[in-house]
């Protein structure tokens, strides 16, 4: 049986900022130990920090680690820390993801490689990991987008590497379900966030977002605590959109 979120111990990655640091309060308030995954250790100082005023949780629930999704010796040393801060291991939130604006004659094979290794890879080795060293089962939720459904101009890699997550999600909540470990992912719409207001697309209007279809970074942290949780033990492999209902209109 997938465990209850009070039992959750927890990565969370891109937790400096963002849906990450949203989704580290949520289930720190639920319960869980979370060990906070970003590429900055001061910008990670100052989540924990943050973390700890707003859900007086012990100091003992919050760890932090330097970690660059895309390097698999990095990724594994998380999940080591995680297993040497807290006895054990049993969610991994793949949040971590960054977006270039580049029309496709302009992109570079880096660009590609680069992307795809944080909005994809990152998730890949970290679910790699849950499954060899989540022992009593656990739970995966991978933060994909709506680009995975419908995109816009400029944004291809990102797009590409959104979509193959909800077919890496499918792939691995197959191989998960005899280990125990439910893998699921969210698709977000516009979210109030830096990426969301760094976006060009959104910037010169090209992106029209209906200001009623802009959630908080809150309203998916939810959905993730949703999906990681037992309420959600019966569901595997699913893509739950959250977006205000931007994806539903013709
Ligand atoms: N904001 C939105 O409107 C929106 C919409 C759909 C999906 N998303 C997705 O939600 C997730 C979180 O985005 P956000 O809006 O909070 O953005 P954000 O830019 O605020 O946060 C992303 C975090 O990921 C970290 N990160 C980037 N590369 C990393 C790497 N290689 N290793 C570890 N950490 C890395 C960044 O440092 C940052 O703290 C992303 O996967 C994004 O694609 C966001």
């Amino acid at each position: 049986m997938p465990p209850t979120p009070t039992q959750h111990t927890a990565i969370v990655t891109g937790a400096a900022g963002g849906i990450g640091l949203a989704t580290a309060r949520r289930l720190l308030r639920d319960g869980a130990s979370v060990l906070l995954a970003d590429l900055d250790q001061k910008r990670l100082d100052a989540a924990a920090a943050q973390l700890t005023t707003d859900t007086n949780a012990d100091p003992k629930r919050i760890a932090t680690i330097v970690c660059d999704v895309s390097r698999e010796d990095q990724v594994a040393a998380a999940a080591d820390a995680a297993i040497d801060r807290f006895g054990h291991w049993n969610l991994v939130v793949n949040n971590a993801g960054l977006m270039i604006f580049k029309p496709i004659e302009e992109q570079t094979v880096e660009d590609w490689q680069r992307i795809l290794g944080v909005d994809l890879l990152g998730a890949f080795l970290f679910i790699k990991q849950a499954f060899l060293k989540m022992k009593g089962g656990g739970a995966v939720v991978n933060v994909s987008s709506v680009h995975a459904v419908e995109t816009e101009p400029l944004v291809a890699p990102y797009a590409a590497a959104k979509t193959a997550l909800l077919s890496l999600t499918r792939s691995a909540a197959l191989e998960g379900k005899p280990k125990g470990i439910r893998v699921n992912a969210v698709l977000p719409g516009a979210v109030d966030t830096p990426m969301l207001w760094d976006n060009p697309n959104v910037r010169s209007g090209a992106e029209l977002i209906n200001k009623a279809e802009i959630g908080t970074p809150d309203d998916i942290a939810g959905a993730i605590a949703f999906l990681a949780g037992d309420d959600a033990r019966f569901i595997y492999g699913a893509g739950l959109r959250v977006d205000g209902g931007r994806l539903v209109r013709l």
